[in-house]
């Protein structure tokens, strides 16, 4: 029987049924036991979007904390294709991979394609996704990565130092590999044919193990990596996968930038949110305020809730009392969505203000001229 769902880098449809996608994928649940690990190395509580299991799957990330303990290091890599406004579920990466800095005291690379964003859309003009991209930067910065260990850059400016290992890579790999993988076309255009060694490449910046934070969308790129890295004397670069936030519309899908409805954007004002969140945040509630107080909510399906689960309400047990409230009819769907409201706009202006900030730092984090290796020299001597 066919899944209900797709998952791929362009395209999430359905309703993702998450263990079915690690068998599908290949990779590894995140074990309780290797959270404990994480918890002792890192000291205090895990981040929330680990212990509520959002970053769910992984490989090799068992080798990377060994790597650790034995002092070997490791790095850490994410990245970004810009697009006119990044919505918050752009941003659960960017979180993550701040904590893990923060407790690791690791290197992150991000990668801004904007090349890529050119290539696989026919309306977009190179200047428009360039200029995006800064305006992303800006966004990514805000999130408040260590400027010591950060090192930003985007494609179309950092090819040159990119290229050497991008080719040795798109050696590795076959047309009809790449078009397998990635659904291509005869007639799609020979950049994009390219374009997964550019995304590939990072993985290598380093000698040591790279671990990737992302949405599990991106996972066919660390498939093809891992086929080839060994080969090119570098290590299978190692993956921790997140769930998607869903659209404001419902529990299928992934938010989306190309759908307003389904997304709230970072640039979004306060009464914007509310209008947003009030019309369209689909609602596990009954259809009357009797029904809802006789036979409850569903948070499994509540758009609302789900936001606060993944990350707007860290405390654990303030979800808890929110989940059974809801669940038993206490709490109706206005009052839940008005406290997610409330979080949101809360870390919305939070946001902004940090994104102002970063407009003056920018030259700290991104490619100046420099290569990243001058970087990590500056830092580590
Ligand atoms: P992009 O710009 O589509 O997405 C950026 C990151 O955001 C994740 N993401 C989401 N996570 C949770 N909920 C959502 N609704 C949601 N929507 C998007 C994506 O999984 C991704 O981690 N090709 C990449 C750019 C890229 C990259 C990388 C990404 C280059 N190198 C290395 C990750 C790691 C892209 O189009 O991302």
């Amino acid at each position: 029987m066919p899944d209900e769902f797709t998952v791929t880098p362009w395209e999430v449809k359905g309703k993702v049924d998450y263990d079915k996608l690690i068998i599908q994928f290949g990779t590894q649940k995140i074990t309780e036991e290797l959270k404990h690990k994480i918890k002792n190395l890192t000291g205090g509580e895990l981040h929330v979007m680990l212990r509520r299991n959002i970053f769910f799957s992984h490989r090799d990330l068992d080798l990377v904390i060994e790597d650790y303990e034995k002092g070997k290091g490791f790095f850490l890599y994410t990245g970004r294709a810009p697009s006119l406004g990044m919505h918050i579920g752009h941003l659960i990466p960017f979180i993550f991979t701040k904590w893990l800095q923060d407790k690791f005291k690791v290197n992150v690379y991000i990668e801004v394609t904007d090349d890529e964003k050119f290539l696989r859309n026919q309306e977009y003009t190179l200047d428009q996704t360039r200029s995006w991209a800064y305006d992303n930067i800006l966004d990514i910065i805000a999130v408040g990565f260590d400027p010591d260990r950060t090192f930003i850059f985007q494609d179309t400016e950092y090819i040159r130092n990119m290229y050497p290992i991008a080719i040795k890579i798109a050696k590795k790999l076959t047309f009809s590999e790449i078009r397998a993988t990635f659904g291509l076309e005869m007639s799609s255009n020979i950049g994009i044919i390219f374009y997964p060694a550019l995304q590939i490449a990072p993985t290598m910046f380093e000698k040591k193990r790279c671990l990737i934070p992302a949405g599990i969308d991106q996972d066919p790129y660390w498939r093809l990596q891992r086929d080839i890295a060994e080969s090119l004397g570098y290590y299978k670069a190692a993956q921790i996968h997140s769930k998607f936030l869903p659209p404001l519309t419902g529990p299928e899908g992934k938010m989306s930038s190309s759908n307003p409805e389904t997304a709230i954007y970072l640039s979004d004002d306060p009464k914007t949110v509310e209008k947003k969140i009030m019309k369209y945040a689909f609602s596990g509630g009954q259809p009357t305020i009797e029904l809802h107080r006789k036979y409850g909510g569903n948070p499994e399906i509540d758009v609302a809730f789900q936001w606060l689960y993944y990350f707007f309400e860290e405390d654990d047990n303030k979800i808890k009392k929110i989940e059974e409230d809801y669940r038993s009819g206490k709490m109706l769907t206005g009052e839940l969505k008005q406290i997610l409201i409330e979080k949101l706009n809360d870390f919305l202006e939070e946001h902004r203000r940090k994104r102002e900030e970063a407009k003056e730092l920018v030259h700290v984090f991104k490619y100046d001229g420099k290569l990243a290796s001058e970087m990590w020299q500056k830092v580590h001597e």
